[in-house]
């Protein structure tokens, strides 16, 4: 699988709220053919699109997503918060999501975000019901997370999809990590990211996929090092860098 060079973040999560329906829309018309998003459980353990273990910043609701069903986590408003013209915006299930991203002939890195406690379970469940939904005449997803736990569910029920080791910092034993899980790429946080890394993780056959990238400049500088993909909130503005990074 060859990561795209630029990929939008939670959706587009500058230009329409994130890890929504409207997000990915908005990515297409952005112009990217890639999206990232997160996913974890309703309380009755359905795979929805949610950042945050709690649904205060972006429903305002006071509770933890672990506590609500996903029928009623579905009637909260996710996208009045980031603008009015967005008000009424819900939730989206993940099998909402899959539907819309096959409509728009869009691919996706589906990141698996557990609420604390519960990597498995929610590798489990998203595993089901990607396998069950995702159409199969489509390139499969990326799947990623911070979660190792997560990863080797992933690895473990749908072994052929692609995974993505997500990091922070780029610990120590990551080689030995991306090995096990049987990742195909690496995907560090870019402030801290390194030339020298960049180069090993790539040297080691692995593609590098950096977040969160907004600015321009870094853009063309993490290209530079060899970065093969950036994930964007806003990909429209990093275009122009990328497709002159194509061209040279
Ligand atoms: O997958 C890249 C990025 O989304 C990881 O961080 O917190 O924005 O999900 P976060
Ligand atoms: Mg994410």
């Amino acid at each position: 699988m060859q990561l795209p060079r630029l990929m939008g973040h939670r959706g587009a999560a500058a230009v329409a709220p994130e890890n929504t329906l409207a997000g990915l829309r908005a990515a297409k018309d952005q112009g990217v053919d890639w999206v990232e998003f997160d996913a974890q459980l309703s309380g009755d353990g359905v795979p929805l699109l949610l950042h945050d273990d709690r649904l205060h910043r972006t429903t305002g609701d006071r509770r933890k997503i672990a506590e609500v069903p996903a029928a009623e986590a579905s009637r909260l408003d996710a996208g009045a918060w980031f603008g009015p013209a967005f008000a009424g915006e819900p939730i989206p299930l993940l099998e909402e999501a899959v539907a819309l991203l096959a409509a728009l002939d869009l691919q996706a890195n589906v990141e698996i975000k557990p609420s604390p406690g519960l990597a498995r379970e929610t590798a489990q469940a998203c595993m089901e019901l990607l396998q069950q939904h995702w159409p199969k005449s489509r390139p499969l997803p990326l799947i990623s997370s911070f979660e190792i736990a997560a990863l080797e569910e992933a690895q473990r029920l749908w072994p052929e999809a692609p995974r993505g080791y997500l990091v922070k910092a780029l610990p120590q034993d990551w080689q030995e990590t991306a090995e096990r899980l049987g990742c195909v790429s690496v995907h560090p946080w870019h402030p801290g990211l390194k030339p020298e890394q960049v180069q090993a993780i790539k040297q080691a056959g692995y593609q590098v996929a950096a977040y969160t990238v907004n600015a321009p400049a870094r853009a063309a500088a993490l290209l530079a090092m060899g970065v093969d993909c950036l994930i964007s909130d806003d990909p429209a503005a990093l275009l122009p860098v990328v497709q002159e990074a194509v061209t040279v």
